[in-house]
């Protein structure tokens, strides 16, 4: 039975940042510490935001603003101090943290100067077992974003390079991925919860609220993945406002090529306010695959069926689904025989598909989400809470332990933030 379902999401508006966040129509406390500072008041050492030294995250433009990612790199001494430059979505709520510290908060002002870490952060005078002390940073918004003028460290201190994890993960999705009304929104969804959960992964999310696969305007999101996924942009306001209707194409060389790629597609394309007919979703998606493995050609791809919401029915609930066999189908056909003897690519810049010279190993996996959650890990928004995104991240954890082998390396650090509570009452 089909149960209906409406996600539908808000179009963001740039100026609207001092939103509160809600717990259970409770307003959580966020007197996150200012942390703005007079430079001039530091001696410090100052590194532009071209500095080899830094490692961005997830996507970033040639000026160094940011759609939603993160940034991370070593330093010595007690100080890390951030300018922010005019690109920056002002009042912006940011995580960051040292080494295998929890997760610290603060809004980020648009041309100011931060103080993030200084001798009071707590573990900054440990030096072991992380050496030298590493200073990480996300977004916590999928549409606001920063952009980063430079990084400072105290006077005679440096900030080192961070290797990268030799494993990569990528998650394409739409609001569902993005943590649209989770509590910490991008920090709480399950596809943050996915990378930072198996540890020693980088990862990148590229997904937005509203966004359909197939490439038309949906809920006021100009353009569809199909189109998006090859830009370092995003479809928000700010993007437009940035970059016009010409956004820079995102060099994939910047950053090393994913080994799993997970994509969550399709919710809103099956919404009828989206007008997406069901071939045209099919055709894209299968094209938006093939784009995917000719831009990372040894990435398994995992394609996740859509959840849709629950909904009661009768004296009980059932989840509804949507594009079942067509997922299904994708999934069967790049597993064909036909597809793995001549497999097909697709080329963004001539927007066209051609046939590969050689035989692939299949590389589709189709990951069936339903059974994960029940109806109460979905909010009155019809996205998962905090519990539902936990749910979906930690079965997929075990999902890619067990099928393509890896390790977990998380055994310790805060992953999921705000989510430790408890009962210590021996009897109530
Ligand atoms: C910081 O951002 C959060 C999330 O948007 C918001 O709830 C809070 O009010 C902001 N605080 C300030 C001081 O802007
Ligand atoms: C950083 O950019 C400046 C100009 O803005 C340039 O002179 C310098 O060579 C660049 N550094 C690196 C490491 O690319
Ligand atoms: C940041 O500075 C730019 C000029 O460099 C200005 O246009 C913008 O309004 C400033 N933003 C804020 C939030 O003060
Ligand atoms: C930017 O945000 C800060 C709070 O984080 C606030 O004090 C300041 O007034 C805001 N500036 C503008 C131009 O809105
Ligand atoms: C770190 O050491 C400095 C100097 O010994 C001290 O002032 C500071 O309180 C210490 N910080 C923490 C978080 O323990
Ligand atoms: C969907 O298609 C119908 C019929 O062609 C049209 O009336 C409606 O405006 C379309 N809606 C959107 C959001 O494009
Ligand atoms: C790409 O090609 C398809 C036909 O194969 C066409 O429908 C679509 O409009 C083209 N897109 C662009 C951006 O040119
Ligand atoms: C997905 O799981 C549900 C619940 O176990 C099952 O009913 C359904 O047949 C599965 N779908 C596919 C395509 O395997």
């Amino acid at each position: 039975m089909k149960v209906p379902t409406c996600l539908l999401s808000l179009a963001v508006i740039a100026h609207l940042v001092h939103a509160t966040i809600w717990q259970n129509d409770q307003a959580r406390t966020t007197d996150y510490p200012v942390t703005v500072i007079d430079p001039s008041q530091y001696e410090l050492q100052t590194y532009a935001p071209n500095a080899t030294e830094l490692s961005y995250k997830g996507r970033w433009d040639s000026k160094f603003i940011s759609c939603a990612p993160g940034l991370k790199f070593g330093f010595t001494g007690e100080y890390v101090v951030i300018t922010f430059g005019p690109y920056t979505t002002n009042a912006t709520l940011i995580g960051y943290r040292i080494d295998g510290q929890d997760w610290q908060f603060t809004n980020v002002t648009a041309n100011a100067t931060h103080l993030l870490v200084s001798p009071s952060t707590a573990g900054i005078n440990i030096t072991t077992p992380i050496t030298p002390s590493t200073f990480e940073l996300r977004v916590t918004n999928w549409a606001y974003g920063i952009q980063i003028a430079s990084v400072s460290v105290s006077k005679g201190e440096r900030i080192v390079r961070i290797p990268n994890f030799d494993r990569t993960i990528e998650v394409i999705g739409d609001s569902l991925s993005a943590g649209q009304y989770a509590t910490l929104e991008g920090l709480a969804s399950y596809a943050y919860g996915l990378g930072a959960g198996l540890g020693n992964t980088e990862y990148t999310i590229t997904a937005y609220p509203g966004i359909c696969l197939f490439d038309k305007r949906c809920y006021g999101n100009l353009r569809g993945m199909f189109y998006q996924w090859y830009y370092a942009s995003d479809v928000s306001g700010r993007a437009i406002e940035i970059y016009g209707d010409n956004p820079e194409l995102w060099d994939f060389s910047k950053q090393p090529a994913a080994d799993i790629v997970v994509i969550n597609l399709g919710t809103n394309d099956a919404n009828s306010a989206n007008n997406v007919t069901t071939s045209g979703y099919v055709s894209q998606y299968t094209k938006l695959i093939e784009g995917v493995h000719t831009v990372y050609p040894n990435a398994q791809i995992i394609l996740l069926s859509l959840w849709e919401g629950f909904g009661a029915v009768g004296n009980t609930y059932e989840q509804a689904n949507a594009f079942v066999p067509e997922i299904y189908g994708i999934y069967e056909y790049f597993n064909s025989k036909e597809y793995l003897d001549q497999p097909v690519l697709y080329d963004h810049a001539t927007n066209s598909t051609y046939i590969s010279e050689h035989p692939t190993k299949p590389f589709v996996s189709y990951f069936n989400t339903t059974g994960l959650m029940q109806h109460n890990d979905i909010g009155p928004q019809y996205h998962p809470t905090d519990v539902g995104h936990v749910k979906v991240a930690s079965h997929l954890i075990q999902y890619i332990k067990i099928k393509f082998g890896w390790i977990l390396y998380a055994t310790g650090p805060e992953v999921q933030h705000d989510t430790l509570y408890w009962n210590d009452m021996a009897n109530y």
